[in-house]
């Protein structure tokens, strides 16, 4: 494929949406990426807010890791704030750790034009 003299390479990603369910009822769901061979991201963790605060995410995260492993993924990443507390603190006691080779970065569109 090309778009206006670039080269465009289109590389298919695999992704799963996931959804757990109690007595037919969605009470968590997860999405998780693969980004390399061995690399995954899990993306978006989210338990309904009347189920929060049970172990519910937890257990979620270690099948999500499961899914990961069976596929063999030898990474797991994901993206969260200290400022999300409980989101913070289930990957952490998961055993993810920090990595700073990444800054999430903002640009406020308003009043912003780009240097010429
Ligand atoms: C983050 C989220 C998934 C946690 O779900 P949960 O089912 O309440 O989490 P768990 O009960 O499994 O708790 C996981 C850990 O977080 C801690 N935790 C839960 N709620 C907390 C809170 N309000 N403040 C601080 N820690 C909290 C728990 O104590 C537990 O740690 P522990 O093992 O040391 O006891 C849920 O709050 C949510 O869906 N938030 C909105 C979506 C989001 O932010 N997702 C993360 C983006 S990837």
């Amino acid at each position: 494929m090309s778009s206006e003299g670039l080269e465009v390479e289109v590389e298919p990603r695999e992704c799963w949406a996931l959804s757990f369910r109690r007595q037919g009822r969605e009470v968590a769901r997860a999405q998780i990426h693969r980004h390399s061979g061995d690399v995954f991201e899990v993306v978006d963790l989210y338990v309904v807010p009347e189920c929060r605060g049970r172990g519910l995410a937890k257990q979620v995260l270690s099948y999500c890791l499961d899914f990961i492993r069976a596929r063999g993924g030898r990474m797991a990443v994901a993206h969260t704030s200290p400022e999300n507390a409980p989101a913070f603190r289930l990957f952490s006691r998961q055993g993810f750790l920090p990595c700073l080779s990444e800054l999430h970065l903002e640009l406020a569109l308003d009043h912003h034009r780009p240097h010429p």
